[in-house]
């Protein structure tokens, strides 16, 4: 049941939050289908933008799109292996469309959840706007150039030439979803709804609301506006109703400002996430001119410097992961199916924060972790005036900083999941060189406003302008909210760090360097501290390289090139970057340190790009605990067996070896005293973890063909068994859906994962074979393959994948007609399989 509601919550708040409203007043309308594009680099784009320009040629699509992932991977692309070797350039997309006569007098705006990058936008014939930064909304007004008789053509070019510009892959395209809102003369503006919890008691909670209006009518309005807050079923809560004058103004908004009060406030919490709903009603004359729905959680966060991290008054430790925009062979196209499924598993490990590297997130995903229970940290920048790729936005930071950070937090700040603001990640500001790009006192005026008191700081030389272009930061983020703290992903764990100096930097948040962990009280007294990011251990899943008790820490250093001929990297936890570590080192110190808020551990999912520690034909990440394809590494139950209750017992590498091999069987389990190994039925032992020590192992195991089984055992009784079983010759396919129900609507997805098994019906743990799909059935396609390999060159797009460690993936979606789809999966002499799909509506 409890999954059913927290579904219809994903539903619905992905309709409110970008809806941002509902009724009479706001039509939200979801501009995602019937788009045309093109990648004609000689296109002219002054003729492009006509009306009559014809289109006709253009490809066919709809939105969101990633017009990279489609591409092959070539190491000659200006990415780069780094950004996932495929292709950028430049992506035109045109749309036509009505708007009704019954619209004249509306307000009506384009709305662009994010594209990547340089976007420009072109209506009617005229260009309406720009926005170069790739990870953040934006919203043009139509309502001049509407043409209510006939045809309106939006153009949008999309310019990803200049690369590298993003670490890591960050897609090509409008890949995130668009929406066409219109509305009355006098509106609440785009996120122009603020809710605080401003006292919070068991008994009762009192909630600031303000209402940003704009008035657009073109004269004094007289208007009524009304917040009324419901519950989870619809009933209501409190409201409140004002009649403020509101002067027609195109730069500056009013602000309305309501109290309502919560009786025993229902509050959020990562297992039970209980959300209320604000109504904003906007009435002239009483009829209702805007409507705008606000979800939101009332909770309390509190960061403490020797206890950490406190939710609703109860300590606990932020198990996070860090997480990419990318979904795997979708690219960075969102998809909410997609991103669940990523999210579920991580819940499922036990994970329960989210930060969200290094960009603002789509906001889909701060829905789900609203409704599914994880904190998250929220991330503005990867860099600010420095540059760490060759065209990143360093060149944009000083005209673009400060609306976009605005922008995000305007965008998230009722979002209950999120309990902190990362103003960047890793920024070279946070040392001075001599030959550093700092800012001129001069510039600093310009680009940043100082006032007095800063001017006089740098003179007098008691700060330096990077601790006070932190502090700008830090103040555009408090100016609009002040109910969550500010903290940034840090590399310079010493308190010389022009950030940690900066006034107001709640929480002192480093990357790695464990060594310095314990030396935080004394180098930042009364200071809360987070690992904003742990870990960065390598693993191919699959692949295990003994002794597994030799460290493998590649590449030696992070600038200098790195070859191994496997190209793969150990699943034994015994292989990670210098300036990380193994995944038990960081959680035994985030367990053993009170004072340690939790961590965010690079990542949870591979992601595409950044193949440390090797270079092409390596072009996606090693650092995931779920591979590219989704499926889990062992690490993966590493977590879950410290992270959850549920119940663990994962027994490590397969059982198909050469005679005469020795095998280190690793085991990782919970709820259990102890675990033997037994080989053909003869133990090899009894193991227990240690209390530094989260897994069992046993060296050096002589491998017979047959089978390795653990059996768990706890206060003497058996708890749980695992058998891994010798496989022979492949002989068929397996197919498994995570789903056989589709919902008719062009974006549902079924993953299918796709085993290589023997006669017996046992996991071939090596099969490389390569396997066909057809969609035999139904009006259905294969949007994406993958097998979870950082180094193979077969497309993302296609219809036949190798096996990878004995498994691979197709990913099918409807294209919006009910029935059924049958997909078969074939490769050469293995028996095929087949799955069948209803798509109902
Ligand atoms: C960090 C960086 C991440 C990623 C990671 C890999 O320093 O913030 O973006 O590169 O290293 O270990």
């Amino acid at each position: 049941m409890k999954r059913i509601v927290n579904f219809i919550w994903i539903l619905l708040c992905t309709v409110v939050v970008h809806a941002s409203g509902s009724g009479d007043g706001r039509q939200v309308e979801n501009f995602d289908f019937g788009w045309r594009f093109s990648l004609d680099p000689h296109l002219n784009e002054r003729k492009a933008m006509r009306q009559s320009f014809d289109d006709e040629g253009w490809k066919y699509l709809n939105l969101p799109h990633d017009w990279a992932v489609e591409g092959y991977f070539s190491e000659k692309y200006p990415s780069g292996p780094g950004g996932g070797a495929l292709p950028g350039g430049v992506g035109w997309y045109r749309k036509h469309f009505k708007i009704d006569k019954k619209d004249v007098g509306k307000r009506i705006y384009i709305h662009f959840d994010g594209a990547y990058m340089n976007t420009s936008v072109y209506f009617n014939g005229k260009k309406i706007g720009w926005r170069p930064y790739g990870y953040i909304p934006f919203e043009y007004e139509l309502t001049s150039l509407v043409n209510f008789d006939g045809d309106n053509v939006i153009l949008v070019k999309v310019d990803n030439s200049d690369q590298p510009n993003s670490r890591w892959y960050s897609g090509c395209g409008i890949y995130r979803n668009v929406y066409l809102i219109k509305t009355g003369g006098v509106h609440v503006v785009t996120d122009g709804t603020y809710i605080k919890t401003t006292s919070l008691t068991e008994k009762a909670a009192e909630l600031e609301v303000v209402t940003t209006l704009c008035n657009k009518t073109g004269k004094q309005e007289t208007v009524e506006v009304k917040s009324i807050l419901k519950d989870r079923d619809g009933n209501v809560v409190d409201e409140a109703e004002s009649r403020p004058i509101i002067a027609p103004t195109t730069d500056s908004n009013t602000d309305i400002v309501h109290t309502l009060d919560v009786a025993n406030p229902h509050l959020w919490n990562l297992d039970d996430t209980y959300m209320y709903t604000l109504f904003t009603e906007i009435k002239i004359d009483g009829f209702l001119v805007d409507s705008y729905e606000t979800p939101y959680g009332i909770r309390n966060i509190k960061f403490t410097a020797d206890k950490g991290f406190f939710l609703n008054g109860k300590n606990m430790k932020i198990n996070g992961v860090c997480l990419h925009h990318d979904l795997g062979c979708l690219g960075a196209a969102i998809n909410n199916v997609a991103l669940h499924r990523q999210l579920k598993m991580l819940k499922d490990m036990g994970c329960n924060g989210i930060r969200c590297t290094h960009n603002p997130p789509a906001p889909e995903l701060l829905n789900m972790c609203d409704t599914m229970g994880f904190v998250v940290m929220d991330e503005a920048f990867d860099m600010w005036r420095r540059r760490k790729t060759a065209n990143d936005y360093a060149r944009f930071f000083d005209k673009w900083h400060e609306v976009d950070l605005r922008d995000m937090v305007r965008r998230d700040r009722n979002h209950p999941c999120i309990v902190m603001w990362s103003i960047g990640n890793e920024v070279l500001e946070q040392w001075n060189s001599a030959n550093a790009d700092t800012l001129s006192l001069a510039m600093a005026n310009l680009v940043l406003n100082f006032g007095h008191n800063e001017k006089q700081e740098i003179e007098s030389g008691k700060k330096n302008m990077n601790t006070l272009l932190t502090e700008h930061l830090i103040k555009i983020v408090k100016d609009l909210d002040q109910t969550r703290p500010v903290t940034a992903g840090c590399n310079e764990p010493s308190p010389a760090n022009n950030l940690f100096k900066a006034e107001g930097l709640d929480i002192i948040g480093y990357n790695y360097h464990n060594q310095n962990i314990p030396d935080v009280p004394k180098n930042f007294p009364g200071k809360p501290f987070i690992i904003t990011e742990s870990v960065s251990a390598l693993a191919t899943r699959g692949y295990y390289r003994m002794p597994s008790d030799s460290m493998f820490i590649w590449p030696k250093r992070w600038d200098i090139p790195f070859e191994d001929a496997t190209f793969s990297c150990s699943s034994y936890d015994n292989c990670h970057v210098p300036w990380g570590s193994t995944h038990e080192e960081t959680l035994d110190v985030v367990k053993n340190n009170d004072f340690v808020a939790g961590q965010f551990l690079w990542t949870g999912f591979d992601y595409i790009g950044e193949p440390t520690p090797f270079g092409w034909p390596a072009r996606s990440s090693f650092f995931g605990v779920v591979d590219l394809a989704g499926f889990p590494k062992d690490a993966y139950y590493l977590y879950q067996s410290e992270w959850s209750d549920k119940p663990v017992l994962h027994l490590f590498p397969h059982w198909t070896w050469d005679e005469g091999d020795e095998i280190d069987m690793w085991c990782y389990y919970n709820n259990a005293d102890e675990v033997e190994l037994f080989v053909n039925g003869e133990s090899r032992g009894v193991r227990k973890k240690t209390e530094h020590c989260y897994h069992a192992v046993w060296n050096k195991v002589f491998y017979r063909p047959g089978s390795v089984k653990v059996v768990a055992r706890k206060n003497g009784a058996v708890v749980g068994t695992k058998e891994i079983f010798t496989a022979g010759k492949p002989r068929s396919i397996r197919l498994t859906a995570d789903k056989t129900v589709q919902k008719a609507d062009r974006r549902d997805l079924t993953y299918i994962t796709v085993e290589i098994l023997d006669q017996q019906g046992h996991l071939c743990p090596d099969a490389t074979d390569l396997v066909r799909f057809v969609i035999s059935q139904g009006n259905a396609k294969i949007i994406g393959v993958d097998n979870g390999s950082p180094i193979s060159s077969e497309r993302f797009k296609i219809d036949c994948r190798r096996a990878f460690y004995g498994k691979c993936l197709v990913v099918v979606q409807n294209n919006g007609d009910a029935g059924k789809i049958k997909l078969t999966a074939s490769s050469g002499i293995l028996t095929p399989a087949s799955v069948e799909i209803d798509v109902i509506r």
